[in-house]
């Protein structure tokens, strides 16, 4: 999740719809069928163990603030929140982690997780209440369980009903994320360094990180992915060599989690955040070493499109998402793969007085709308943002009510019915290959 806004500078005519392929029928398929396994990609499309196309229709869950521990343990039961996931047809979660986890984190039980953060923040009631809300809804987290315990539990719970898991690496310290001075942008040995976006972001334990947990994933058969890193972001004086930088690390990323697990789906986002892959359409990444596993991904929110009052005019704004990023589910090129709406989303409940826009605000209306479209177009991959109605603390705040979350405060039930409806179309299979 990003909070921060640049200017689509260049917005051409240039919209990439990929061949349409339709398929005879529209099968939308039922929550209970768990997938066969392991997943590959070819051409634009995923396909399942048994070479079939499967869609991505995710929604992300938040791992990687400072407990390092997925939230919303401490308002419901995990079996609770994993089956209304399964019953609300998502059939797979982008979890997100932080190096950390993998670093400090592993072998760190929940309670000193959560004293240590307590401390650090003078939150008493981080501990004091937060803490104990978790271990009555979730009795099994005791004394000796570990924040990397807790992601097992989480990922083998969704596989249990049918729910696939994709990690993200999210950050490297654990924390909210995303700006241009939280030290998370860009990898410190890229050429350019400066402190605000690059003192945590250490290439080296990146890596690690990656490997453990693409290891790690062997044990939990649900992990059907690894994104590679989240909103990649230059600052200052950053990434001014053609995106050599960006063509090094995420190669030698790819190319280390693939050989660690070479079941894993291998994610790869652009620059500026995850809008921008235009330098592929002059130099395509080299992916030769993770062959028939390679996913693109793409984020947008209504504030990545700044230019005036832009979801007025939805044609323009989806030759924007096809210019910058779309166009790699054009099919026959060098750059050709499937294409994941990683992140969108809103805040959920707007300012919307006479209900014309259904609990939400105006722009954020058009906004989904043009989105939607697009990606009905596309029949792309999607994972909205996010599940979580609230964290355990998040930039300081305790409990911290997330307007934009699907799920309530109380992480019970929709908090607007209504973005249910509005995301409907997108469940749907209409392309194949
Ligand atoms: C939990 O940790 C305590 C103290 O280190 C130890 O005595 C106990 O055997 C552990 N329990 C389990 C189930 O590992
Ligand atoms: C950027 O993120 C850091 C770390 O989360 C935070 O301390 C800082 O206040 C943020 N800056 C802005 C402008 O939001």
């Amino acid at each position: 999740m990003k909070s921060l806004t640049f200017l689509f500078t260049l917005i051409t005519g240039i919209s990439a719809l990929p061949n349409p392929n339709p398929l005879p029928q529209d099968p939308t398929p039922s929550p209970a069928a768990a997938p066969v396994l392991p997943l590959s990609s070819s051409s634009r499309w995923i396909l399942d163990g048994n070479n079939k196309r499967i869609k991505l229709r995710c929604l992300n869950w938040a791992g990687h603030l400072e407990t390092n521990v997925p939230e919303g343990l401490h308002r419901q039961p995990l079996e609770y929140i994993t089956s209304w996931i399964a019953s609300n047809n998502f059939n797979c979660v982008r979890l997100t982690f932080s190096s950390d986890l993998t670093f400090s984190g592993p072998t760190t039980p929940v309670h000193s997780s959560f004293t240590t953060v307590s401390q650090q923040q003078s939150k008493p009631a981080l501990i004091n209440e937060i803490y104990p809300g978790i271990i009555s809804k979730n009795p099994w987290i005791t004394a000796n369980t570990t924040t990397l315990d807790v992601f097992a539990k989480v990922v083998d719970s969704l596989w249990a009903k049918g729910v696939m898991t994709i990690l993200d690496n999210h950050v490297s310290k654990a924390s909210w994320c995303c700006n241009l001075t939280d030290g998370n942008g860009w990898w410190d040995t890229a050429s350019g360094y400066n402190p605000f976006n690059s003192r945590f972001f250490h290439t080296d334990q990146w890596l690690k990180s990656l490997q453990f947990m693409a290891a790690w994933a062997k044990k939990h058969r649900g992990v059907v992915g690894m994104g590679l890193r989240n909103e990649l972001r230059a600052f200052l004086l950053q990434d001014l060599n053609g995106r050599k930088d960006w063509y090094t690390n995420v190669k030698k990323a790819g190319d280390l989690v693939h050989l660690t697990n070479p079941d894993l789906l291998i994610l790869v986002g652009g620059a500026q955040s995850s809008t921008d892959l235009v330098h592929l359409k002059t130099k395509m990444l080299d992916t030769s070493g993770w062959k028939g596993k390679h996913v693109w991904e793409m984020h947008a929110y209504s504030f990545t499109v700044t230019f005036p009052d832009p979801f007025k005019n939805c044609d323009l704004v989806k030759a924007g998402y096809g210019f910058w990023s779309g166009f790699v589910l054009e099919q026959n090129k060098a750059y050709t793969g499937p294409l994941i709406m990683s992140e969108f989303g809103v805040g959920m409940q707007g300012s919307d007085v006479n209900g014309q826009f259904e609990g939400l605000n105006e722009q954020d209306h058009r906004y989904l709308d043009c989105l939607v479209g697009y990606l009905k177009g596309n029949d792309a991959e999607w994972a909205v943002w996010a599940i979580q109605g609230s964290y355990y603390i998040r930039e300081g705040t305790i409990d911290y009510d997330e307007t934009w979350g699907l799920i309530d405060h109380e992480w019970k039930g929709w908090r607007n019915e209504k973005f249910r409806a509005k995301i409907g179309d997108l469940y749907k299979v209409t392309q194949g290959p």
